[in-house]
C-alpha cells in the first residue's frame, strides 16, 4: 500500500514532536540493576520512582526501506555518581545503523560492539552522530538540564536489549569532582 507523505513538527527546546503516536517514559524501577549503584538505586526506589527519561515516536511500518523518527528526553540527575541514561540497546536487526542529532542540554553517546570495543562521543545541541552497523548504543546526561536528541533509524533495525540489562556498557559514566569521567564498569564480562 502506498503511504501518502506527512510532516512533523519538532520543538527543538523540548523534543516533543507533534503530532505524535506515543510517548514511552522509562521510571527508574523500569531500569532495576542498570545502574552499578545497586543500593543507591535500592534508598532512591523506597522513597520514589523517578523519570530518568521520556521518548516519543511516530509510529511506522517496522518494515526495511522505511525509517522510524523518536525524540529522547534524558532528565538531569544521578544514581550513586552515575548520571541518568537511556537503556541503551543494540538492533534486533544488527547490520542497521542510526543517526542521534543533539537538540538541547548536553551530554555523551556510549558505543560498543559486542567484543567489548568501546568509543565515546560528547553530543551538544546540533551535533550529529552516526552509528554504524553492529554498535550498541546509549546516551547519557551530563548536564543539569534535560539532554534532548532526536534519533532516526531503519524501520525493520527493532532493539535488542538482552546482554545490555545483563552486564550493562564496557564503561559507565560517573561524576568525580563535578566533572564527568568514564570508569570500567565492574560488572562488563567479556564472554
Ligand atoms: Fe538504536
Amino acid at each position: 500500500m502506498l503511504m501518502k507523505p506527512f510532516s512533523l513538527n519538532l520543538n527543538f527546546k523540548t523534543g516533543d514532536l507533534l503530532p505524535h503516536d506515543r510517548t514511552n517514559i522509562r521510571r527508574l524501577s523500569d531500569m532495576k540493576g542498570m545502574f552499578y549503584d545497586s543500593k543507591s538505586e535500592q534508598q532512591i526506589l523506597e522513597k520514589e520512582n523517578p523519570i530518568i527519561y521520556s521518548f516519543s515516536e511516530k509510529i511506522l511500518p517496522e518494515e526495511n526501506g522505511h525509517l522510524q523518527l523518536a525524540t529522547t528526553r534524558i532528565l538531569p540527575g544521578k544514581i550513586g555518581n552515575e548520571y541518568y541514561m537511556t537503556k541503551g540497546h543494540y538492533h534486533k536487526r544488527p547490520d542497521t545503523s542510526e543517526v542521534y542529532l543533539g537538540l538541547e542540554g548536553e551530554g555523551w553517546l556510549l558505543i560498543q560492539t559486542e567484543k567489548g570495543e568501546f568509543e565515546s562521543i560528547q553530543i551538544r545541541p546540533g551535533t550529529i552522530a552516526y552509528i554504524p552497523p553492529y554498535w550498541g548504543h546509549r546516551m547519557v546526561n551530563t548536564g543539569s538540564v534535560p539532554f534532548v536528541f532526536f534519533a532516526v533509524y531503519p524501520g525493520d533495525a527493532g532493539h535488542n536489549y538482552g546482554d545490555i540489562e545483563r552486564t550493562g556498557f564496557v564503561k559507565i559514566l560517573v561524576e568525580r569532582e563535578g566533572k564527568p569521567v568514564l570508569i570500567d564498569n565492574p560488572r562488563w564480562k567479556k564472554e
